[in-house]
Formats: C-alpha cells, structure tokens, sequence
C-alpha cells in the first residue's frame, strides 16, 4: 500500500492508486465531472444560505440572515391575515341589527361558529356542553323562555346577566321565601296544586288556587304561564327548572328560588356577545318541540300532558316585549 507500488495498469492505461488485496488492484479514475460540479454547487449553495436565512446556532438564538425570514415570522403573519379577514366580519356582526344576522348567510355562519366555540368555553360548566341545561340552569335548547327567547331578549340575558351583584342592569326579581308567610298544610296544598297545573287544572280553582290567587298569580300569572318580564316560570308547562317532586316544589316555594348567572358584556367582547346571542338563538329558536327531556326529576309531571290541544306547552312561545 505504498507510492512504491504505483503503476500504470497495462489494460486500461489508467495510474494505480497503489492499493492492492489479494492482487486487485484500484485505478485511480478522476471522479465524475457532474459529480464534482454539483458537488461545487453545493458548497455555493451553502454559503448563499447561510447569508440569506438562519443558520448558524448561537448561545440563545441562531443568526438571523439577510432576508429576515423566519417560520415564527411565517405563523405570526398566517395569524394576522386570518385576524384581519375576521375583522370585518366581526366589524360587521357589531354593526348589524341582532335580528338580521341570519339574513346575511356568511356572517350568520361566522356568528354560529363562533359563538358555539365562545358557549363551549364560558357557558358549557352551567348550561352543559350540549346546553341542554341542568337543575337550576335552563335548557337552552328548548323553546321555553324565562326572560325572552328573541334574540335581543337573549342578548341582553347574556350581556347583564341574571340577579348578579355584578351589572346594575342585571334581569332581577325575587320570589319571596313562602315558608315564612304560609302553613306547611297551606304549602303542601300549593305543592298539590302546582303540580296539578301541567295536567290542565284550573290555576285558580280549589283551595290550592285560592292560595295561588292571593300569594302566587301576581308574577306566575292568574293563568299561571309566568311573567318574562320577571323571569317568572311558566307552571303549566311541565318543564321545571327546580324540578316537580314534592321535596323538591316544598323546597322551591318555602325558600324562594334564587338562579344567578355572571354577566359577560364585561368579559366578551360586543362581537363575541352577538356571536353567542346568535348561537343560542340558534339553538332554541326552531321548531318547537317536546320537552320532556328537560325535566330533571319525572315525578308526575312526565305523564302530565295539556288535556286542552289549544293549551300546549309550546304555545306561549311567541316573542315577547
Ligand atoms: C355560573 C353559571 C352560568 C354560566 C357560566 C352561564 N349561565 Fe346562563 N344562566 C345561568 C342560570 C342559573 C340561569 C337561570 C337564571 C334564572 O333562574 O332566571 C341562566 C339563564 C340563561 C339564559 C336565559 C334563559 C331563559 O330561559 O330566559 C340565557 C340565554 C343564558 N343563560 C345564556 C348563557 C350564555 C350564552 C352563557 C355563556 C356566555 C351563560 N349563560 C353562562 C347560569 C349560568
Ligand atoms: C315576586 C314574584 C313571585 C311570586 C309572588 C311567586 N313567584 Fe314563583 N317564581 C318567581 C320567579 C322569578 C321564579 C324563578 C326564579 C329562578 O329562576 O331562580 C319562580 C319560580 C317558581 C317555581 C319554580 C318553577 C320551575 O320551573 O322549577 C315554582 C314552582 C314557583 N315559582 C311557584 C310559586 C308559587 C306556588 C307561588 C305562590 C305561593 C309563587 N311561586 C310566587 C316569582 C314569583
């Protein structure tokens, strides 16, 4: 393997390297003239790279190179651009009248979008992630309202909220704790009553509906199909927010019920609170449909449907205000 052994190979006419095994012997051929080339463009290449865009690691950062390129750079502007097509959808949700968002397709399927994203991540831990609701929290699927089921009534519900220390225009009103002012028979008697009140039972007929005139029928309505201007229930509708057993309407008239929900005119911004008004609007805003579903507790009230087809639950639906 040493010069020594350097020689001309007879056949080819080709130098040897010198190297031998086992009597083969290696020629010393130049390597390939394309291979050299791209091989010397490589080279060229690297250092036209190297100058242009980051390359060379340092300590903390790496150079920056001519261009100013980079992928952060890359995604920030990707985000940008999206941004800035959204503003003005979002300029243009701010602007439009709540009710006519769904005349205009493209935004009212931004608002959708974006205000299902916006439920699931503000509204879902109480309304549920299908807001199908829960005891205590409405189902907002469905066509019955406490305080409004139009889309501003529902906007407005969301902006100031429900009995919150929060936003002075927060919807408010209290029913009183009965347990104070009646006899447990008198209120066992309301209980029967009350629950009767689904079936079609005369809301001011009986002893139960003497007590309901005098003590109840000035928010639930001598009708007793509530007040949304106070948030007052429906009681003939078989959809109980505190549900319907005995334990649970005894609780509900001794005490008062006291449902809260934050305010989020502070926390959304105007788009993100038409673009949620919008979505649950949405939701609730369809075809009416039977509630049995939303009942938590069944007792009695599954089974209790109107005797009167005229007086079905659905048919105080109509906006209001
Ligand atoms: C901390 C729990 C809580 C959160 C979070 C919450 N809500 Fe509520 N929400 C309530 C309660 C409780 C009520 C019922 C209040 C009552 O009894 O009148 C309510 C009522 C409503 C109503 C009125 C329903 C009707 O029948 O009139 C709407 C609309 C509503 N919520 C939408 C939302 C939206 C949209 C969000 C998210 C931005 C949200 N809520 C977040 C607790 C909550
Ligand atoms: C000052 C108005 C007011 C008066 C008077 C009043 N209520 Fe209420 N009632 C309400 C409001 C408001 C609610 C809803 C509270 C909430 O959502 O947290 C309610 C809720 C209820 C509920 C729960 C309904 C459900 O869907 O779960 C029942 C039952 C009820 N009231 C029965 C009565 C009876 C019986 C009386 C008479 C003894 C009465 N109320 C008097 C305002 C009133």
């Amino acid at each position: 393997m040493s010069d020594n052994k350097r020689r001309v190979d007879p056949v080819t006419g080709t130098e040897t390297t010198g190297h031998s095994w086992d009597g083969i012997e290696e020629l010393n051929n130049p390597l390939p003239r394309w291979w050299l080339w791209t091989f010397y463009g490589t080279v060229v290449f690297s250092v036209i790279y190297v100058v242009l865009y980051p390359a060379i690691p340092l300590l903390n950062s790496a150079t920056g190179g001519a261009l100013g390129w980079s992928t952060r750079g890359d995604v920030a502007a990707a985000i940008a651009e999206v941004d800035a097509s959204q503003a003005d959808m979002r300029a243009s949700l701010v602007e439009t009248d709540l009710a006519a968002i769904d005349k205009n397709e493209a935004l009212f399927s931004f608002a959708t979008n974006a205000g299902g994203a916006i439920f699931r991540t503000n509204c879902s831990q109480c309304h549920g992630s299908g807001a199908a609701g829960a005891l205590g929290y409405p189902n907002l699927l469905d066509d019955e309202w406490l305080w409004g089921g139009t889309i501003e009534d529902i906007a407005f519900t969301i902006r100031h909220g429900i009995r919150n220390e929060v936003d002075p225009d927060a919807r408010y009103s209290q029913m009183p704790a009965f347990g104070d002012m009646l006899e447990d028979d008198q209120i066992a008697t309301l209980v029967t009553h009350v629950q009767s009140l689904p079936g079609g039972a005369d809301p001011l007929s009986g002893p139960g509906g003497e007590l309901f005139e005098m003590n109840c029928a000035a928010c639930h309505g001598a009708n007793a199909k509530g007040d949304r201007t106070l948030g007052a229930p429906n009681l003939t509708d078989a959809i109980w927010l505190y549900g319907s057993s005995d334990e649970q309407l005894t609780e509900v008239i001794s005490r008062g019920p006291f449902g809260v929900m934050p305010p989020w005119g502070g926390r959304l911004s105007e788009a993100e609170v038409r673009a949620v008004a919008t979505y649950v609007h949405g939701l609730g805003g369809g075809e009416p449909q039977v509630g049995e579903n939303t009942i938590p507790e069944g007792a009695g009230a599954t089974d209790a449907a109107p005797s009167d087809p005229d007086e079905g639950p659905f048919e105080e639906d109509a906006p209001q205000e």
